[in-house]
């Protein structure tokens, strides 16, 4: 994404069917928290919260662990703002924080029990740096829960139109975890998470991750918030870009039974700090 971030109304009203995966991660090790935790107060750190919606109605709400302190973090000012808006509270606050960049001076005193991050950490091109960042956020036996997409159709749109929309997006592969385009990026992943002093704990590779956009409109909608050179690009140009990124899903798309269920690749991973 770009310096101006994500459209936050579309965002919120187009992240059901990864708010529903979240969920599933989250809820899969919810007996294994509560057997950790138990009674005892937990605090909490969700990375790239974006609006806030999983980190309270998922993990406050479902998990049925007692949390004394809560903070969503996200780099994006605009998903920060609405999520202190709708949920902000004395007990909840959203900070910016950029994870590939630095720990912010408001929460360089706190380290954390637990840290979740869904769906964010793809967005990352230098991981090892970002899992530094989460290992210095957290307390050493602290829990490092990620959900991280592996492969996604957006790779095979963006690499189809670099060359047609080359001012827009030279270097596209820099927006993304250089993971996406590896095929041996649960090996590079598990290493980084070794040498930045995580113990990994379980590692699940979900090879055929089903995610249903039910319709053309709901696709086209999906691709647009997610896009990470549109901004930067004027209107006529826009409206172009997202017309081929609709041609060229169909394209990748060929031969499936529903063009709008999206084959995904999902790691889900949960590690502990040394
Ligand atoms: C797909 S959204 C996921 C939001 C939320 N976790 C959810 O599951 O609905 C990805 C979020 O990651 C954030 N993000 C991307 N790169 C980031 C970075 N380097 N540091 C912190 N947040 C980042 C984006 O701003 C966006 O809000």
């Amino acid at each position: 994404m770009d310096a101006k971030g994500w459209n936050v109304k579309q965002y919120t009203e187009h992240n059901g069917e990864q708010t529903k995966s979240a969920k599933k991660f989250f809820m899969f090790y919810a007996d294994l928290l509560k057997d950790l935790y138990g009674d005892d107060p937990v605090t909490l750190i969700d990375v790239g919260s974006g609006c806030g919606r999983v980190l309270v109605n998922i993990i406050l709400k479902d998990s049925e662990l007692k949390f004394s302190k809560v903070v969503g973090a996200d780099k994006c000012t605009k998903m920060i703002d609405h999520a202190n808006k709708t949920y902000g509270s004395d007990e909840l606050k959203f900070h910016l924080m950029d994870v590939q960049e630095c720990v912010p001076e408001c929460l360089k005193s706190l380290k954390f029990d637990i840290l979740t991050s869904f769906y964010c950490l793809h967005w990352i091109h230098d991981l090892k740096k970002a899992f530094n960042v989460i290992s210095s956020l957290l307390k050493p036996g602290g829990l490092f829960l990620c959900v991280f997409l592996k492969k996604h159709f957006l790779a095979g749109i963006y690499s189809a139109l670099a060359q047609k929309y080359s001012p827009y997006m030279d270097n596209y592969e820099n927006k993304f975890s250089e993971l996406l385009f590896l095929d041996n990026a649960d090996e590079v992943i598990k290493g980084y998470l070794t040498e930045c002093g995580f113990e990994i704990v379980e590692f699940i590779d979900v090879k055929n991750d089903l995610c249903d956009l039910n319709s053309e409109a709901i696709m086209s909608e999906s691709l647009e918030v997610i896009n990470p050179f549109l901004s930067a690009m004027p209107d006529t140009l826009r409206k172009a870009f997202l017309q081929d990124q609709i041609e060229v899903s169909y394209k990748i798309q060929t031969g499936k039974k529903n063009p709008f269920v999206i084959k995904r690749r999902i790691f889900y991973f949960i590690a502990k700090k040394l």
